[in-house]
């Protein structure tokens, strides 16, 4: 058998599952949860006044609970669902959860301090304040998708955006933020390094926010309130998460703000019978490096950081991700491209739009229920449970703005491959 670590140096798929993790109720994240929801609440009528699309729904963000298509997605017992971030409004990912929630309580909070914005005033007055957003910046470094989120929320107040993007981005999407008015500073080099330069661009000017994605708790706050949504979508199917029927969430992750605010999330909502799982690409396992061998970056391993899956391709996990995670998370596993390609041409297939990195969640189920590592992980923390009775909802993260020339692209690679996926593999815990 081959040691979790030279596995993972070869590039190949791995699931480790966390020593540190106990599934518990969480008080902590329940205080954090419910503020979470109560803020989003509180942003519902200006996003609706702003974004045409969020009218019909009082200015919530939120996406479908689908149930996938049978056999499209892999084998495995249980019940499948398919959280459609993919398709998630303003935004087209689930940086829109993070992005938009930050930088409108961004604004909030610089309406008030400058007394532009009375404590009891109507949220919506925000919407006419276009003059005192434009003397202020909003900053950011990305892959592309929280460049995207962040630059569309930062233009519909008005603010100034300055947006740095990794060589990992896709031109449409600076193409996308350009035509809205946004400043695309494009770097030759990785995520690390486009975020370094919007915190330096921001440090002394007292005009300019960073929304740091590498540590931010709002980010992490925003996406958190996912789990809320999830949690009645489930309540509404009749499905029950309870002893007999845990849930296992399988999590797209770069840098981690994303996932790591669903998984605490889930922990509030659902306390122990939720099981969360971080998906990573082979080349870009950051969690997987920081959290089982305490490496701070994917290249301490050799691995390349190189991906189709852009935004997924972060060399780091946030330290603020880490720290919450440490005995929340169940475990982090890996997945190559050619099979995120594979899943986006069987999402084509049944109507829904991935983008690469949006696909990932799909390992998720096949190492856990196929893999050595995963048998050990159900006869620790499942025993009792029988497979069928498993809810493994797989987080699809991106893709409704993907033009049809690159989606066409995608497809096509997907063609080129063998049918049969690389995945599952046996893997030494
Ligand atoms: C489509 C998609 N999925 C997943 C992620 C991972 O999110 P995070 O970097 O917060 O871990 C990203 C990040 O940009 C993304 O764009």
């Amino acid at each position: 058998m081959i040691a979790l670590r030279d596995t993972v140096r070869a590039g190949q798929s791995a699931l480790w599952v966390n020593p540190a993790y106990m599934p518990a109720n969480d008080p902590v994240a329940r205080v954090d949860l419910d503020r979470a929801c109560d803020d989003w609440a509180m942003l519902a009528p200006l996003l609706a006044r702003l974004f045409p699309e969020l009218e019909a729904s009082g200015g919530r963000i939120a996406s479908d609970l689908i149930p996938a298509p049978a056999g499209a997605f892999g084998d495995h017992a249980g019940t499948l669902l398919i959280k459609g971030d993919h398709a998630l409004p303003v935004a087209g990912s689930i940086k829109a959860r993070g992005g938009l929630f930050e930088v409108f309580m961004c604004a909030v909070t610089q309406a008030r301090a400058a007394g532009v914005l009375a404590p009891n005033a109507p949220l919506t007055d925000l919407a006419d304040m276009r003059d005192f957003f434009a003397a202020r910046t909003i900053a950011v470094g990305s892959t592309g998708n929280l460049g995207l989120s962040v630059g569309i929320a930062a233009r519909a107040l008005g603010y100034a955006c300055v947006v740095h993007m990794s060589s990992d981005a896709k031109p449409w999407k600076v193409d996308r933020l350009r035509k809205l008015g946004v400043e695309v500073v494009l770097h030759t080099a990785d995520y690390t390094t486009a975020v370094a330069a919007a915190r330096d661009a921001t440090a002394d000017d007292p005009d300019s926010y960073f929304v740091d994605d590498e540590s931010s708790e709002l980010l992490f706050r925003g996406y958190s309130a996912a789990a809320a949504e999830l949690a009645a979508q489930l309540d509404a199917m009749g499905v029950a998460i309870g002893p007999d029927r845990p849930l296992c969430l399988y999590l797209p992750c770069g840098i981690g703000g994303a996932p790591g605010g669903i998984a605490y999330g889930a922990r509030a909502m659902f306390g122990a019978h939720a099981h969360s799982f971080f998906v990573e690409p082979q080349q870009s396992a950051s969690a997987l490096c920081q959290m089982a061998f305490d490496a701070p970056s994917v290249h301490d391993l050799g691995l390349s950081n190189r991906t189709e899956a852009d935004g997924m391709a972060v060399a780091t996990l946030s330290p603020l991700v880490r720290a919450r995670m440490h005995d929340r998370l169940a475990g982090v596993c890996t997945v190559g491209d050619a099979d995120m390609l594979r899943w986006v041409a069987a999402g084509h297939a049944h109507g829904l739009q991935f983008e690469p990195s949006a696909t990932a969640g799909f390992a998720g189920p096949q190492h856990l229920m196929h893999s050595a590592a995963g048998k050990a992980f159900r006869t620790a923390h499942m025993a009792h449970v029988q497979p069928e009775n498993i809810v493994h909802v797989v987080w699809a993260t991106g893709g409704l703005f993907v033009p049809d020339a690159a989606h066409r692209a995608f497809l096509d690679a997907a063609a080129a491959l063998p049918a049969a996926l690389d995945l599952p593999q046996e893997i030494t815990p």
